[in-house]
């Protein structure tokens, strides 16, 4: 068997696991998971363990620590998000195969294949040098990234001196296109907040009592599409004070990157684009904050028509928070802006969900430049350094807790299909990213 058949085995069986954080019904297939990977950790050498933690365990694994060399935490999750609508997919989520050089799984991206080239990148290293690696080396992999990481901030408090390190790594973000090594060094962060809207005791006959009472779809549609105005702006009240501009530089270098406009229409499928007057697309997606209905529900949904008034509805929405955006104050902004138009005719229960900052950090410092190297080694290239909308909110808390900031390395292309049905991941930059974690770690110990 060659080494890359070998790669793609294990990374098949990686794959297998159902491991759906969100959903307490796979709390064991998550917890297989967590036990094959650790399993896989200890059979290199490295000291593993699996702690586990009110939610989902965390896997954590080292080589031999040596005072005179840097030390290395590489992040990834093992969790993924939930496969509806099944039916959209073209082979079973969680059966994975290759077709056309792309690995077809729910998680092959988003992150088993990006984390688990890390892992098979230190394999290689280790074999290939005697069990050695150019640095010491931590691996910290969750299962519940995909939740927002309730318990990964505590464990970090707990854990602090053993997971004491000079600088992160993380594989869990994109490239903005095949072949182009690209550095990410932000990221939105996010604010959830949900309600549920209750009229009239039970549904009620749409005829018999239309016009006279509230409706609570109705409501709901009028609050959703309160959020913003004729110009795609947020018109929640101080939503933007402490919004930071983007730098020049940054403005200036995007507009190099890719055609935004015709790489967002394209990669989505709109009919026509949409976003915040004076901001390109890019902008508007990598540095702009957001509010986003994603979740709404009331009323008949089946075939042909009945005619009720629902007794209730629901909104999950979720914004994207930038620079210098405090995620909690916007929670407490939502809730005001919501309570303040919620007509009497209905009652809110409001929730407020979970929510993670922003992150931004210098790429021209001295570990961000050793990344840069790093990709330019792995693929031949100039990176090109971007920030990205995503959120991985764990990481400010690394700068927070650990007092260290964190290389953003990612692999996903731009069809990559996360968090929606036939997500893959190119076996091309599998295979890269295992020749990248090797580079990465000889530039970090340098
Ligand atoms: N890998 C993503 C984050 C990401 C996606 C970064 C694309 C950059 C580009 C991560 O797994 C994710 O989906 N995060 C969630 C976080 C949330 C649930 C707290 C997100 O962004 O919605
Ligand atoms: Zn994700």
């Amino acid at each position: 068997m060659t080494p890359e058949q070998r790669h793609l085995n294990e990374f098949f069986e990686l794959l297998r696991f159902p491991s759906i954080s969100t959903d307490s019904r796979h709390k064991g297939d998550v917890e297989d998971c967590a036990r094959w990977l650790a399993d896989k950790l200890k059979e290199m050498g490295l000291a593993t363990e699996i702690h586990p933690t009110a939610g989902h365990p965390v896997v954590v694994a080292k080589n031999d620590h040596r005072p005179d060399r840097r030390t290395v935490l590489i992040y990834g999750h093992y969790d993924v998000q939930p496969v509806d609508p099944l039916d959209l997919w073209k082979s079973p989520p969680f059966e994975p195969e290759v077709r056309d050089g792309m690995v077809w799984a729910r998680g092959s991206t988003d992150n088993k294949g990006q984390h688990f080239a890390h892992i098979l990148g230190v394999e290689e290293t280790l074999r290939a040098n005697d069990g050695d690696l150019p640095v010491n080396l931590i691996f910290l992999l969750e299962g519940e990234e995909e939740i927002g990481s309730p318990n990964l901030p505590g464990f970090l408090r707990e854990h602090a001196e053993d997971l004491a390190c000079d600088v992160v790594a993380v594989s869990d973000t994109g490239m903005v296109a095949r072949g182009v090594p690209t550095m990410t060094y932000g990221l939105r962060g996010i604010s959830c907040v949900e309600f549920v809207l209750r009229g009239p005791a039970t549904d009620l006959h749409s005829g018999v009592y239309g016009g006279a009472v509230a409706n609570p779809a109705m409501v709901a549609a009028q609050m959703a599409a309160s959020l913003h105005d004729a110009d795609g702006r947020v018109t929640i009240e101080g939503f933007y004070d402490k919004v930071q501009p983007l730098a020049d530089w940054e403005r200036e270098q995007w507009s190099k990157v890719a055609d935004g406009e015709a790489s967002t229409q394209a990669e989505t499928g709109v009919p026509a684009l949409f976003g915040e007057k004076g901001y390109s697309s890019l902008e508007r997606r990598w540095a702009r904050p957001t509010a986003e209905i994603n979740g709404i529900g009331a009323g008949y949904q089946g075939e042909g028509s009945k005619t009720v008034i629902p007794s209730e509805s629901m909104v999950k929405v979720s914004f994207r928070v930038v620079p210098d955006q405090d995620p909690q104050e916007i929670i407490k902004m939502a809730r005001a802006h919501f309570e303040a138009i919620c007509p009497e005719g209905v009652t809110m229960d409001f929730e407020e969900g979970h929510y993670g900052p922003a992150y931004v950090m210098d790429p021209f410092s001295d570990f961000g430049k050793a990344a840069q190297t790093a990709l330019k080694k792995t693929f031949n290239a100039d990176p090109v350094l971007i920030r990205e909308g995503g959120s991985i909110p764990i990481i400010q808390s690394f700068k927070d807790i650990l007092g260290v900031d964190t290389l953003m390395l990612g692999l996903a292309l731009p069809d990559c299909q996360i968090h929606a049905p036939n997500e893959n991941f190119a076996v091309e930059n599998f295979e890269a990213g295992i020749r990248m974690n090797g580079a990465l770690l000889e530039e970090l110990g340098n």
